[in-house]
């Protein structure tokens, strides 16, 4: 155990060289002549709150990785997002467990999956990926590095999302919904410009002033999951993946299904090949519907695509599958076409 101890600290107190990790192809290090940057999206109609605290850095010509974190963190923080962070529904016996994931424009990535106790999970993501050897921690694990970096434990569980769970426990019935719509809060109550209605995971995707892309995604998962389930949102590849080289991509719905086919990587090299960001999404849809044509009738899954050139575009399985959009020109929420109509 001592040594366990010793091994977290060492990990929290040295700063790995990032000169053996830092992939320095496909990153640009001067102001770079691209259509669209700085821009970020991200998924949901609350991504355009979450866009405003990304476009403080992207403003300053900071740097996308910054943005992202910055971005994601006012959803985790947010007690009335409930599938995010702070006041996050709970698996089936209680628990609120976390997974968040980050990437920069190097190849740079870290996750931490089923964290619990912890506000913002996607700051521990990206400690994971800056201090340590690894990618990925997970449950206790995970816990233990944050404690040791310094983060504060707390309750996630809010007074809402408990009784939301009691309520739920009366039927135990374990079946996700296609798009949530929280319309008990009025819209003079909520927070969220854009409307109450309130979603799944929130990725998000931005390039900055020099044209480097990263991505952030950060969720509770599906609410009255198994204990210790862990879905896409941590698994970089499925929830997210940066490829400054091509575009970055990012997913939301029922994670299984896109762990499954590697959605966000899959999206990512269709704009390699030369799709264009909501053709590349389409085209990953319709992947996933040939593999699962039943089950894709009744659950949803999204993607959200920003290629090298600042383009950017969504498409889900069902209707109602939206992503906010904010540039220097654009601040608005556009509703993704869809397999079904
Ligand atoms: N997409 C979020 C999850 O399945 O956990």
């Amino acid at each position: 155990m001592a040594s366990r101890r010793k091994f977290i600290r060492s990990a929290a107190l040295t700063s790995f060289s990032l000169s053996s990790v830092d992939l320095l192809a496909g990153r640009n290090s001067s102001p770079q002549k691209i259509k669209n940057n700085p821009v970020v999206v991200s998924t949901w109609d609350y991504g355009i709150k979450a866009n405003v605290g990304a476009w403080d850095i992207l403003g300053k010509n900071g740097r996308a990785l910054d943005a992202v974190e910055n971005g994601v963190k006012i959803a985790e923080a947010d007690p009335l997002c409930q599938t995010v962070g702070y006041g996050g529904l709970p698996d089936r016996d209680g628990f609120v467990t976390l997974d968040a994931s980050i990437m920069d424009e190097a190849y740079n990535c870290g996750s931490v999956s089923c964290l619990q106790y912890i506000k913002h999970p996607i700051s521990v993501a990206r400690l994971i990926m800056e201090k340590t050897p690894h990618i990925m921690l997970a449950g206790e694990g995970a816990l233990q590095f944050a404690l040791a970096n310094g983060f504060e434990k707390m309750d996630l569980l809010t007074p809402k999302s408990r009784k939301d769970w009691m309520e739920w426990l009366k039927s135990s019935k374990y079946s996700p919904e296609i798009n949530i719509e929280n319309r008990k809060y009025s819209k003079e109550n909520d927070p969220m410009p854009g409307g109450p209605e309130n979603h799944d995971t929130i990725g998000m995707l931005a390039m900055d002033a020099s044209g480097n892309l990263s991505g952030a995604c950060t969720t509770s998962g599906l609410a009255y999951k198994m204990h210790g389930r862990v879905g896409d949102s941590p698994v970089i590849g499925a929830g997210l993946y940066v490829d400054n080289e091509a575009g970055a991509a990012t997913s939301s719905g029922v994670g299984e299904e896109v762990i499954r086919m590697v959605g966000s990587h899959l999206v990512v090299e269709y704009m390699r090949s030369g799709s264009a960001p909501a053709a590349a999404c389409k085209k990953a849809v319709e992947r996933l519907v040939k593999m699962n044509p039943v089950k894709c009738k009744s659950i949803q899954v999204g993607f959200l695509a920003l290629d090298n050139q600042g383009n950017y575009g969504g498409y889900s399985i069902q209707p109602g599958f939206t992503y906010a959009v904010k540039s220097q020109t654009v601040e608005q929420v556009f509703k993704a076409d869809s397999f079904y109509k």
